[in-house]
């Protein structure tokens, strides 16, 4: 193929890529982010052994022991570049009430002006990698293709692990297939001769994760982590799918996917939105504890599902990822054993610590090493974490890892198909007032309670910690369009799936987080989250009892199965009450969001909460 070249650059474009549009693209943006080199990612094994080699020499990772994390590596970025950064991230739709009052929002004609002059130049002295990826397994009618040029080889590295990504994508792509362009640059562009001074280039001043979600467009300037930089997750899987689901009648949704098998066999599959950092691995990965022999629990999935309904009337989801990007710190072999055996090898770390044999540690692991280097390079020992409080890794700490290394992970998990949803669980980080669980009494009390839902913000997202912020569905930051549109969406598929006579998935709210009055967690959780998804499994087939409250309906002590876990009614007491003072404060809170979002919000939303204003008054 006759490549095309910019300046003398050759835009190296391997001879099966034969997408002229695609080949146009690359070289519009060769001409705009004047890179010194243009590398297209075929997604091999060599190319990966490759890349981290680089990234080693580079100093940008660090290579572990081989006999204790063969083929794993540590990266430790720049301070100011830990987390996602949600106030300088941007849905550009034409107009302002189509990214709604939750999102930021500019006219696209401005981003692109306030954007042109930063993207022009930006990858000078660095290498551009055309990284190639399919969201859902490749070739499926329900998976999306995404084309990333980035001028990160550590995004590269990380695609790889996240998502299909390689040369059999401009397969599936052909000579004029649709893909969502995604323009990455670290935004620290180097000058004739100059060398990174840093092993984690990224521009501590200016970030900008912006999303065209009319033209189906992702430009992300200045920072190379997590969801700002792997921009196939929360920005095409998330913000931008989100978008396509609204128009083409399904849904894109921050959850978790699992599959339940009970000892007789029979399996069900459970779909839960938990906000940043508040438990989907973890759940996804459950091990059933003492007293549940003969259950088993299988991931499908641990961040994103999309969701599509079937003429049978049924809901079907797919994980459009292939890797986790998973929370680090407090994960242990007790907590998560499925995800401690996911990372004996093959593994990128982001921001845990460096022990003194060459492999990794993270607070809440286990026992602390006598002696460690943290996430900034610095010395760490215990004696100087009680003094100084600092962190051996950041509390946003990562873990990339293939899907493949899940002993846990479903026979379905790759299943173009899907797999049908019996439930939906929405559930938040909340110290007090929301109970264990809830069961919704319809279909519209479910949207109410995912729509209202509150959660303690995190170390997932830059900003402040621990504070109590509405978090509809677990997408405040990652729904591509109008909140209120959104909550009519979940309502719409709803009548139409009940109209097509389908008996529709349950809806139940959790909280695994309240605290006693000394702070600290009083149901322990992980694993014995397991009796609260029985109980679940029991109500949809009509068998488990609870207690009808204002809310909706939650099991009484002596409707949850018991055996291996000494818990006693009072403690189940305390993460159960409804306590009516608190929750009438918390219902101020849902008028504060739904005066927010008045503009389109639905009227059913406004009924449920009067009714639920009525039975507390009662
Ligand atoms: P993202 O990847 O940011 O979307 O997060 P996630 O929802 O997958 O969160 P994850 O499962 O990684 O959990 C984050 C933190 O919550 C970890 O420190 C866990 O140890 C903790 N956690 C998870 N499940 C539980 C639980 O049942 N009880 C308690 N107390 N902590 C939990
Ligand atoms: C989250 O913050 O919800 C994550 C991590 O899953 S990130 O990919 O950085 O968005
Ligand atoms: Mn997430």
């Amino acid at each position: 193929m006759n490549a095309p070249s910019l300046h003398g650059l050759s835009l190296n474009t391997p001879s099966y890529v034969k997408h002229p549009k695609l080949i146009a693209w690359v070289a519009d943006m060769v001409a705009l982010c004047k890179p010194a080199q243009v590398v297209w990612c075929d997604g091999s094994d060599a190319e990966y052994q490759r890349l981290c080699e680089q990234l080693e020499q580079a100093g940008t990772f660090k290579r572990l022991n081989p006999a204790k994390r063969p083929n794993s590596f540590l990266a430790c970025s720049d301070p100011s570049d830990v987390a996602r950064v949600e106030d300088r991230t941007f849905i550009c739709s034409e107009k302002a009430e189509d990214a709604g009052p939750t999102n930021n929002w500019k006219a696209p004609a401005e981003m692109r002006a306030t954007l042109q002059p930063l993207f022009d130049g930006c990858m000078a002295g660095r290498t551009m990698y055309v990284v190639p990826f399919s969201m859902g397994p490749l070739g499926s009618p329900i998976a999306h293709i995404g084309i990333e040029l980035s001028d990160s080889a550590y995004v590269a590295v990380n695609m790889k692990l996240m998502t299909r990504m390689g040369r059999a994508v401009f397969d599936v792509l052909g000579t004029d297939g649709e893909f969502v362009p995604c323009v990455h640059t670290v935004g620290a562009p180097l000058a004739a001769g100059e060398k990174d001074q840093t092993s984690w280039p990224c521009n501590p001043t200016t970030k900008y994760i912006v999303h065209y979600p009319e033209t189906r467009e992702i430009w992300s300037y200045g920072s190379g982590y997590g969801g700002n930089a792997l921009l196939g997750k929360k920005c095409f899987a998330l913000r931008i799918a989100s978008t396509m689901g609204k128009q083409q009648g399904w849904l894109a949704e921050h959850m978790l996917i699992l599959g339940v098998t009970n000892p007789q066999g029979k399996k069900y599959h459970v779909a839960a939105a938990f906000p940043s950092a508040c438990g989907k691995t973890n759940f996804a990965m459950l091990i059933p504890p003492k007293g549940f022999e003969g259950w088993k629990v299988t991931t499908i999935g641990d961040d994103i599902a999309w969701i599509k309904p079937r003429a049978d009337g049924r809901l079907y989801a797919i994980n459009p990822e292939a890797g986790y990007f998973g929370v680090a710190p407090g994960t242990n072999s007790l907590t998560n054993p499925n995800c401690m055996d996911s990372l004996h090898r093959d593994v990128i770390f982001t921001n845990v610590a460096l022990t003194d044999d060459g492999d990794v540690w993270w607070e809440g692991m286990g026992d602390a090493p006598a002696h460690a280097i943290d996430w900034q390079g610095k010395e760490w020992t215990p004696q100087i974490a009680k003094e100084t409080g600092a962190k051996a890794a950041h509390p946003n700490a990562r873990f990339t890892v293939a899907a493949t290394n899940n002993p846990a992970l479903d026979s379905a998990w790759d299943d173009p198909a899907g797999v049908p949803i019996d439930a939906f669980i929405f559930g938040g980080r909340r110290s007090t007032t929301v109970p264990l669980v809830t069961e919704a009494r319809n279909w519209t009390e479910g949207v109410y309670m995912a729509a209202t839902m509150g959660s303690e913000t995190t170390a997932a997202a830059f900003g402040a910690q621990g504070v109590v912020r509405r978090d509809p569905f677990a997408m405040l930051p990652f729904a591509g369009y109008n909140m209120s549109d959104y909550f009519q969406h979940w309502l719409d598929l709803g009548a139409k799936l009940q109209a097509s006579g389908a008996k529709l998935p349950g809806i139940f709210c959790v909280n695994w987080f309240r605290k006693d009055a000394n702070g600290k967690f009083v149901w322990p959780g992980f694993g014995e989250n397991m009796r609260v998804l029985q109980w679940m499994i029991g109500r949809l087939e009509g068998q488990a009892q609870g207690q009808e409250h204002a809310i909706g309906v939650t099991p009484r002590f002596e409707d949850l199965h018991w055996t291996g876990l000494d818990f006693t009614a009072e403690q189940y007491q305390t993460v159960t009450s409804i306590d009516k003072a608190a929750w009438k404060d918390e219902l101020a809170l849902h008028e504060d969001l739904f005066k927010q979002l008045a503009h389109h919000l639905p009227t059913e939303l406004i009924k449920t909460k009067a009714a639920i204003e009525r039975r507390l008054a009662a």
